[in-house]
């Protein structure tokens, strides 16, 4: 709803447009962000604190802010939703006087005029009967409250924060808070996570590897400017004995603040999800099907891209999820080859395939499933065979997640069963390289679309996509008969202790499977609307 009355009162302008989130009364409960806070502080380093910013609200246009969303490692250390606030933790109890704490949080005020236009906030007394906090204050207390007497710590816990700001009314206790710390850390105008990374792996060195790291910091030195610029990197990629490197060891740095350490953990805790975690990403990607479903049904020659978004869209909605996990995908014929295509403006859908990357967001968590349909309701020859090639990979893929195996062998074994695949069909010649399938084909999937999480050995409890594709783009050094197809089959696969379980498996995969469910009519087919000039 447009502000009424916006021009008149100017004071109404300075009323922040921040929307209140307060907290999910059904997703993840108190006990599930306080256990996780505790896991936290079990790996952090003795006598440590860390400092987790939540997001900043972000402009649309004007007096408009986009929906807000927390940042993902706050939310899942809290459970809180509203902007403008910071975790603090600490590795052990800290005394300060009046109190003692072993974590804080600081949050926004209680505004009655912000609360009018824009939602109920929890304040200090609702976040600490609600989200089940003991030490709670106002963020104007964040530089004066003895948290930030940081004397007392020996490393400073934080992530990158260089490019988070954004300026805007919505965000001035936020950028307070962040400023506070940035001087009371000394935050350099320029601090590279790469950089770090390089230095901590020198740090880990000893003489009979230095050869080989050197090299790996060299391989990084091609692709990231800051690790070429750095003269500590060079002299150790240039130096020409392991005396020089074990010399060079000595000069590498180390400060108080530490920007590598929190996200390695925060990879370590998210990766492997909880049974209530589970059960609010299965409710997620289950909507999400059902969108699929629905979209089977109700496809019809004609439509247009928009209009398939929408019907997802409004079966999540209908379900009661909050949003997207990210902007949604829907690209008819040759768009399905732009991989991440949003515009979703092609207003004819034709006899094509129909590319349907979807993914509802339930108290947080996200789904991430991709069907690709023909539009008639039947697939054509070479349809089919592309098809059926990306559903094998995806068989062999899936199959490969269980605990134990590497990440990169999805990757590995899908790609593979492509190449041979493309080969022969006479796409491609064997052996020929191509960029037929340019993505990867897993991630780890929760609170955020691309989760956090290592890539090496799959765990029971992790959550991962598997979502092999081909597109074969207008123009392709290929038989024409194959331009403007795009397959890809997207399903979300938790790994458990009998083996893979599809998450996503509701929604129709197969050729036989998907042509059958569009046989079935839709409610939607007989929903005319009036014509508008
Ligand atoms: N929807 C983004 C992805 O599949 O990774
Ligand atoms: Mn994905
Ligand atoms: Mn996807």
């Amino acid at each position: 709803m447009k502000k009424l009355l916006l021009a008149a009162f100017c004071s109404l302008m300075i009323l922040s447009s921040v929307q209140a989130q307060s907290y999910f009364q059904d997703g993840l409960s108190a006990a599930f962000h306080k256990e996780r806070r505790q896991a936290l502080r079990s790996l952090m380093p003795a006598n440590s604190v860390a400092f987790i910013f939540t997001n900043p609200v972000k402009n649309r246009s004007n007096d408009v802010d986009f929906i807000y969303h927390p940042n993902t490692d706050f939310f899942y250390l809290t459970g809180f939703r509203e902007p403008n606030s910071v975790l603090v933790i600490f590795s052990e109890m800290r005394d300060f006087g009046d109190f003692s704490a072993n974590e804080i949080l600081y949050v926004q005020a209680r505004d009655p005029q912000a609360e009018q236009w824009n939602g109920k906030r929890l304040g200090v007394e609702g976040v600490k009967e609600l989200l089940g906090f003991d030490q709670v204050f106002l963020n104007t207390e964040f530089g004066k409250n003895p948290a930030l007497d940081l004397q007392s710590s020996s490393k400073i816990l934080s992530f990158n924060l260089g490019k988070n700001q954004e300026e805007s009314s919505s965000n001035a206790s936020l950028i307070a808070m962040i400023n506070d710390f940035k001087s009371d850390v000394q935050y350099p105008e320029e601090l590279s996570e790469v950089t770090m990374e390089m230095y901590e792996l020198i740090r880990a060195t000893e003489v009979e590897n230095s050869a080989n790291v050197a090299q790996v910091i060299g391989r990084y030195q091609r692709v990231h400017p800051e690790v070429q610029n750095d003269p500590i990197l060079q002299d150790f990629v240039q130096a020409d004995s392991p005396e020089k490197r074990m010399a060079l060891k000595k000069q590498i740095p180390d400060p108080k603040l530490d920007i590598t350490t929190l996200p390695k953990i925060m990879d370590q805790l998210r990766e492997v999800k909880s049974a209530e975690e589970i059960s609010l990403l299965t409710k997620a990607i289950k909507i999400s099907a059902v969108g699929q479903i629905e979209v089977m049904k109700a496809a019809a020659v004609g439509m247009s891209e928009r209009e398939i978004q929408g019907i997802h869209e409004f079966i999540y909605k209908r379900y009661g999820a909050e949003g997207l996990g990210y902007p949604s995908i829907v690209g008819g014929g040759n768009n399905g080859c732009i991989l991440h295509y949003i515009e979703n403006d092609l207003k004819s859908v034709d006899q094509r395939l129909l590319l349907m990357d979807l993914g509802a967001e339930w108290r947080g968590y996200t789904a991430d499933v991709t069907r690709t349909i023909p539009i008639s309701g039947t697939f054509n020859q070479e349809e089919k065979a592309i098809y059926e090639l990306v559903s094998k990979a995806q068989e062999a893929g899936i199959a490969l997640c269980k605990a134990g195996t590497d990440f990169s062998e999805i990757g590995h074994v899908t790609r593979q069963i492509i190449n041979e695949g493309l080969a022969e069909l006479g796409i491609i010649k064997r052996g020929e390289r191509h960029n037929y399938f340019p993505h990867g084909t897993s991630h780890h999937l929760g609170l955020d679309v691309h989760d956090r999480g290592g890539y090496g050995k799959l765990k029971e409890g992790m959550v991962l996509t598997v979502e092999p594709g081909i597109y074969i783009p207008e123009g392709s050094n290929c038989d024409k008969k194959w331009w403007g197809i795009a397959v890809r089959i997207e399903d979300d696969i938790l790994v458990t202790a009998a083996g893979p379980l599809n998450l996503s498996a509701d929604a129709p995969r197969t050729v036989a499977a998907i042509e059958e469910m569009m046989r079935i009519p839709s409610i939607l087919q007989n929903w005319a609307l009036p014509e508008i000039d």
